[in-house]
């Protein structure tokens, strides 16, 4: 769509310069200018004059006028002047062609912009879940927020470096330590994985509250980690590898792999040059003790830096780990993706990182999420009622499961298409809100296989398969003839395909994507409805129902690839 609108934008802006060359409106203005209308009715495209009116120095029904009696363009069928607007409907058959030659020769990078992203890196801070602590409902967001960002830079050319931040130090470490010495032992933690080790971080702060003692008994066993005590960093290790085999399971799952997992820890030694800098600068102020960065003038509370015993906090560790990863990546732009709840700190740390003259302060960018309940009710970690990403996504599939073997027994793979639905339904509902709006996630709405859900397009997707596969060998090099409206306007929709990654990029918003997946397999399941496609009227018009079921097949598969959702053959 996008070269089309440009070459009509184009021919306007030829005709405009015939009507007042001073006015000097481009091919890019009037192609800024076009809309799309509320109404198929009202044209495929808009030009809404009265917006020209005054440089032109016309009345806005006089330049409509004008241009319907000078346009002509093959990719319009019709257009036509009307209430100052100039209306304009595509042409089927043109469409039909540019897409399936489109899809055709670019195959899985349909769609994909090719002026954004080349030479330029983007890096993705994204999931970061905390070692030893549940890898919870919480971090649904991030992770596939994160990993469709990802996604979608990689798919416009960026050159991507995901990163899991994982929060892998800290005076956690020191609990989890003298829990273990306390109750646990290899075996128990071997056989046991994550949750052993998140029962033995619930038991020893239950503990803690009854014998404030062993809170510095786990001070003092971090303290030592951090000195590099043999043994404490042996277990640390062996925590952290075992949290991290459990997380790639989900991950797994996800389809989602990290170019790198340099957590917290690996930011140990690279802090102090940090704090000296701000030392230096003057940034620093002394408030009772601790060293912080005063924000006032810029309308926030200060951004803590060290705290009273010296100890590093969550700012400082992000700071340094920003002009590492500039230093290491050169990026041009880097994405944190986190709940709103931290939106504060990194607008604090950011400012910061102005303050001390990085000149790519502006490069960073913080994407929040909104919170996550489940059928009605709010999770929250410190209570311990918290639902495990790993548990969600087992009942999500076991209930997929069971539709499965009542509705289609035989299905080959029907394992591994379970896991796909089950685990596709729940990244397509939570993708299908603005990602800053809180949700309330209920189960069954995101299984159904009937309304705006994951195993609905899903489906779709398979259908289309099955199509294909019903005809391998349609003669692709027939001539191509649109007949009917429910295939001009699955072309139309298909045709977006490309704006809409633009627009989820610039706005970092995955749902854009969700949403216009489901304008796909709307219109393509209205087309698969009203025409008949193996059994058309002649072989022409069969062979043009079949290229577009090829293209819907493409646009669905690679939009799917951009938000994490499996590509199911059969369902
Ligand atoms: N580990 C943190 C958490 O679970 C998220 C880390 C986000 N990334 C960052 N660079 N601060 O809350």
């Amino acid at each position: 769509m996008i070269s089309i609108k440009k070459s009509i934008s184009a021919h306007i802006a030829e005709i405009l310069k015939k009507i007042n060359a001073d006015a000097q409106i481009d091919g890019d203005t009037v192609y800024a200018m076009l809309e799309y209308p509320p109404d198929e009715k009202m044209g495929d495209l808009a030009l809404p004059c009265f917006k020209l009116s005054k440089v032109l120095r016309m009345a806005p029904v006089k330049i409509a006028a004008t241009i319907a009696e000078n346009f002509s363009v093959d990719s319009v069928a019709r257009a036509e002047a009307l209430n100052g607007y100039f209306n304009i409907y595509l042409d089927g058959t043109y469409l039909a062609k540019s897409i399936v030659s489109g899809v055709r020769e670019k195959g899985e990078r349909f769609g994909a912009p090719t002026d954004m992203g080349e030479g330029k890196t983007v890096v993705l801070d994204y999931s970061s879940p905390n070692v030893a602590k549940p890898f919870h409902i919480g971090h649904l967001g991030t992770t596939v927020i994160g990993h469709s960002l990802k996604r979608l830079h990689e798919f416009a050319g960026y050159k991507c470096v995901g990163i899991n931040y994982l929060g892998d130090w800290g005076t956690q470490f020191g609990k989890l330590i003298v829990a273990y010495r306390k109750w646990g032992n290899a075996e128990l933690v071997e056989n046991g994985g994550v949750d052993a080790l998140v029962d033995l971080y619930v038991k020893i702060n239950n503990a803690i509250t009854d014998d404030p003692a062993l809170a510095d008994e786990a001070r003092a066993e971090f303290r030592k980690l951090e000195d590099g005590d043999e043994e404490n960093i042996k277990l640390w290790k062996w925590f952290v590898e075992i949290s991290l085999a459990e997380y790639q399971k989900t991950y797994k799952q996800l389809g989602i792999e990290f170019d790198s997992y340099k957590g917290e820890s690996f930011y140990t030694d690279k802090m102090p040059a940090q704090v000296q800098k701000l030392r230096d600068m003057g940034l620093l102020k002394i408030d009772d003790g601790a060293s912080i960065v005063d924000l006032e003038p810029y309308g926030m509370t200060p951004c803590l830096i060290l705290k009273r015993d010296g100890s590093t906090l969550y700012p400082t560790r992000d700071i340094a780990a920003a002009v590492y990863r500039k230093e290491t990546y050169d990026f041009d732009k880097m994405i944190y993706v986190t709940s709103a709840g931290q939106s504060l700190h990194f607008a604090q740390w950011f400012k910061v990182v102005e303050l001390m003259g990085y000149e790519w302060f502006d490069k960073l960018v913080h994407v929040p999420y909104g919170t996550v309940s489940i059928n009605g009710a709010k999770l929250a970690t410190r209570t311990g009622n918290v639902i495990l990403l790993r548990d969600l996504f087992a009942e999500s599939i076991a209930k997929v499961e069971a539709i499965m073997e009542e509705k289609n027994p035989d299905l080959p793979d029907r394992d591994k298409v379970s896991e796909a639905v089950g685990v596709g339904a729940i990244v397509f509902y939570y993708l299908s809100n603005n990602r800053i709006r809180d949700i309330n996630f209920m189960m069954e709405d995101a299984l159904s296989f009937e309304g705006n859900t994951g195993p609905y397009v899903q489906y779709t997707y398979a259908r289309t398969c099955s199509v294909l596969a019903k005809s391998p060998d349609y003669d692709k090099n027939a001539e191509l003839t649109v007949t009917s409206a429910d295939e001009t306007s699955l072309l139309k929709t298909l045709s977006r395909f490309e704006e809409v990654v633009r627009e989820a990029i610039a706005a970092y918003e995955p749902s854009i994507v969700t949403r216009y997946i489901l304008d796909v397999a709307g219109a393509y399941n209205r087309f698969y409805h009203n025409c008949s496609i193996l059994g058309a009227e002649n072989e022409q018009i069969k062979n043009t129902r079949l290229a577009l079921t090829e293209a819907a097949n493409t646009v669905l598969g690679n939009a799917f690839g951009l938000i994490c959702l499996a590509k199911t053959e059969k369902i």
